[in-house]
């Protein structure tokens, strides 16, 4: 049989939340999905760290896989290191960044908030995206390398710090005027966004999930068909990985089977 296979890549869990916004619009789509546990979190890594490290392993997935797509299931990875890969993997790249331009769009007082990495929000990515979207706002960032920590175990072990969860927002929480949107500017954030709307229950959360789910389908229309015996979703991992049997349980949830080491 032929499938569209498409990659996921993230530093952990948090393209979990993208694979399963992106199959909801297209459930046809065999999904690999690939998260480099050795070096989580990326929020606090440099530029140039990240730029390497994205680009040696998507090259070594291309060369052991066939792939019709990739998703860069980070914001941190997608605002620094797209041009890189763009330059020499031909397959369809499809990244993911803070959703500032609907943020602004639809808030009414004009007072919006980006919760990201400290990574991604020092980047001029996500700087032109303000300029260019957002130039009527007022925009209080807050950067955070912990909060991808909160919902990696989170989703791990299903335990949350609610009181760490609140202590990160207070920017937002005790600025004069309360952002009536809030930007979830990483994808680890879907998975913490019950605790973050129960600290701020009138503000509207976005992410970008459902962006990118549409972005995948016309992508995927043009893309390369593969041949596989059996249609089946794969879950990899990098280095070693504690906790193996808690993060199997967890990717079982998403529909994959087995969790494989991904060697480099
Ligand atoms: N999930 C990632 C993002 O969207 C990064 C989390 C991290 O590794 O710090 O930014």
């Amino acid at each position: 049989m032929k499938v569209k296979r498409v990659l996921f890549f993230d530093s952990g869990v948090g393209g979990l939340s993208v694979f399963k916004a992106v199959k909801e619009l297209n459930n046809e789509i065999e999904a690999y999905y690939l998260f480099d546990n050795e070096c989580f979190p990326y929020g606090n890594k440099t530029e140039s760290f990240l730029i390497e490290r994205v680009d040696r392993l998507i090259e070594v997935a291309c060369s052991r896989f066939e792939l019709s797509a990739i998703v860069v299931a980070c914001n941190t990875a997608s605002t620094v290191a797209l041009p890189e890969l763009r330059c020499h993997i031909k397959l369809p790249i499809v990244g993911v960044v803070p959703a500032i331009k609907p943020a602004a769009k639809i808030s009414k007082n004009k007072v919006i908030g980006i919760l990201a990495t400290p990574g991604t929000l020092s980047r001029k990515y996500t700087q032109d995206l303000i300029d260019s979207f957002a130039s009527d706002c007022n925009v209080i960032k807050v950067g955070n390398a912990n909060l991808a920590v909160i919902a990696e175990n989170r989703l791990t072990t299903g335990k949350v710090d609610k009181k760490a969860v609140s202590k990160i927002l207070e920017p937002f929480t005790n600025a004069p005027v309360v952002p009536d949107t809030v930007v979830l500017g990483c994808t680890h954030y879907p998975f913490v966004k019950d605790v973050i709307q129960e600290v701020m229950p009138e503000t509207r959360l976005v992410d970008s999930g459902e962006a990118i789910g549409r972005r995948v389908k016309t992508v995927i229309k043009e893309s390369a068909m593969i041949d596989t015996n059996k249609k089946q979703d794969r879950a990899f991992y990098t280095g070693t990985l504690e906790n193996y049997d808690d993060r199997l349980k967890m990717v079982r949830k998403f529909g994959f089977k087995k969790l494989e080491q991904f060697e480099i």
